[in-house]
């Protein structure tokens, strides 16, 4: 079977309609479940923001004598106002033609050139492993891939899934659970935007995030979201055709204590949405309040998600306090991921 790499053409249809099919194959094999985002939408995820760059490849297999297919992709993300030794690259090959060098092909024709002419000298990656696999095993494929581009486990994180609609007398008793503990605080809901005048105390929790979050030996330099960076995400996401569903922790002076948001794309044919950063600020903690977040949101799925099957998530594995609580809501374990860094000789 010959395969072939080149630049994913975004101005073709048909480039980026194989692309989708691609995207929707390994998101049902990996979690269950998938988004149906259009063409525009996924133009609109590939165009540069003022924060990071990207590129992408794709490999087309000659399948048949003639006729070829799309069944694997490379990318690579340089973020232009922080961490700025650093590059973020991504191969991914769809499940039925893995085990055929197509990967190996990616990272020497495409990831690695790339990573020469950026000039950049941390590189950094994240690798599927099984739920049972061995991180530091030579024989997984992701390791084996690390080597080539230079690159070793820094952090292991586990994704987890959440089958979708959740019961209700479960977010009752989880409510009551949090209720115990939660005093003068309280949680609100925000459907949309984040409120202006809220821009910069978001802004500090989400940056906060990226401090306390435990991730080992990964060098990270957390971002200041400013509230232009955070409007342009939330452009960026309109345009992708997700919605937010955002809840925050108010303290009894009034402050924000924490917060958690879910991601949903909002196409009647997309199940699959994701669960993203959630934070108590450490002065603030031992009140309940990640539990409280997060059943507010999740309790919202019902009514402005329906067609959501599952949530996915990731947490460190050194991160017990987060996965108690999402375990408690029912996520379980779906696969292990390895968070390569390293300053490779390419
Ligand atoms: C990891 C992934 C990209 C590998 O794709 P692939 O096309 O199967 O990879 P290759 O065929 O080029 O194989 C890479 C190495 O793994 C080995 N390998 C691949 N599949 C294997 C299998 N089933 N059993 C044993 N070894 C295997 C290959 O022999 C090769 O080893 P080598 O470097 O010593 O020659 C693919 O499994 C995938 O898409 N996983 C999900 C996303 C992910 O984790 N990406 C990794 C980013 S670093």
């Amino acid at each position: 079977m010959h395969v072939s790499i080149r630049p994913l053409d975004p101005s073709s249809d048909l480039d980026l309609e194989q692309y989708l099919a691609l995207e929707t194959a390994l998101d049902e094999h990996t979690y269950g479940a998938s988004q149906a985002l259009t063409r525009e939408q996924l133009r609109a995820q590939m165009v540069d923001s003022s924060y990071w760059r990207g590129q992408r490849w794709i490999a087309l297999a000659e399948t048949l004598e003639g006729g070829e297919s799309l069944v694997g992709r490379a990318s690579v993300f340089v973020p232009l106002r922080e961490n700025l030794e650093s590059i973020s690259v991504g191969v991914e090959v769809h499940p039925a033609f893995r085990g055929r060098g197509i990967a190996t092909q990616l990272a020497e024709e495409a990831l690695i050139p790339a990573i020469r002419d950026s000039g950049r000298t941390l590189v950094e990656a994240y690798g599927e492993i099984p739920a049972d696999g061995d991180a530091d095993s030579p024989d997984e494929p992701v390791n084996r891939l690390a080597r080539r581009l230079g690159i070793s486990r820094k952090n292991l994180a586990v994704c987890r899934v959440l089958p979708l609609p959740l019961e209700s007398s479960l977010l009752d008793s989880l409510q009551a659970e949090a209720e115990e503990r939660i005093g003068q605080y309280r949680i609100e809901l925000w459907d949309g935007d984040i409120p202006e005048q809220h821009l910069e105390a978001y802004g500090r929790l989400m940056r906060q995030l990226e401090l306390d979050e435990p991730d080992e030996e990964v060098e990270h330099e957390a971002p200041e979201y400013t509230p232009e960076r955070i409007r342009e995400g939330e452009r960026r996401r309109r345009e992708q055709g997700l919605e937010s569903i955002t809840a925050v922790a108010v303290a009894p002076d009034g402050s924000f204590a924490g917060n958690t948001e879910i991601h949903v794309h909002r196409s009647p044919h997309s199940t699959l949405g994701w669960q993203e950063n959630t934070l108590v600020m450490p002065e603030h903690r031992g009140h309940r309040l990640g539990l409280a977040l997060k059943v507010a949101t999740h309790r919202q799925l019902t009514a402005r998600a329906p067609q959501l099957r599952a949530l996915v998530t990731w947490n460190s594995h050194v991160n017990p306090w987060m996965i108690e609580i999402n375990e408690k809501l029912g996520y379980r374990v779906r696969f292990r991921e390895l968070v390569l860094q390293g300053r490779p000789e390419l």
